[in-house]
């Protein structure tokens, strides 16, 4: 039985890898990539401290930064249903690729982005 929570678990080390692997394929996602500034390191430091809490790590983004309001923080991007889909191909490409990250705890922490991520749509597929 998975002991501890999942932050416990994987470890700042792995998370921060995690992090940095994730961003690395934002930065090279065509649709992604228009949406992000272009350098990542403070998205990159922010995403760290918010999944921290959200693992069940010490709540560092509450501390830093205040209620994440994550939808609210979203709505200046335009969050169609193809970039939550391609979000969360890069955090899979990522989870598959950090050393050290036992497969519960990737699919763990998957499906509970997963289920965050549909929250952040807030524009329609443009037509073609
Ligand atoms: C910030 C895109 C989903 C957590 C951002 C930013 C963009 C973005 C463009 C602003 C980057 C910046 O200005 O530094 C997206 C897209 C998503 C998505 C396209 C697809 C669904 C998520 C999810 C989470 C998340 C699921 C958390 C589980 C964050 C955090 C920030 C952030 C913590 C930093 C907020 C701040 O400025 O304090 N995201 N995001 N995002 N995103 Fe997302």
């Amino acid at each position: 039985l998975a002991r501890g929570s999942l932050y416990d678990r994987i470890g700042p080390d792995t998370l921060a890898l995690l992090v940095h692997r994730f961003y690395a394929h934002v930065a090279r996602n065509p649709d992604l990539a228009p949406i992000f500034p272009a350098d990542l390191s403070e998205t990159a430091r922010k995403q760290l401290a918010f999944l921290t809490g959200f693992t069940g790590g010490p709540p560092l983004y509450h501390e830093l930064y205040g209620h994440p309001r994550l939808r609210a923080r979203h709505l200046p991007f335009p969050i169609t249903p193809g970039r939550a889909r391609a979000w969360l191909a890069c955090m899979n490409a990522a989870l598959r690729e950090t050393p050290g990250l036992a497969e519960a705890d990737a699919h763990e922490l998957y499906a509970a982005l997963a289920r965050v991520a549909v929250h952040m749509v807030n524009t329609e597929e443009a037509p073609d």
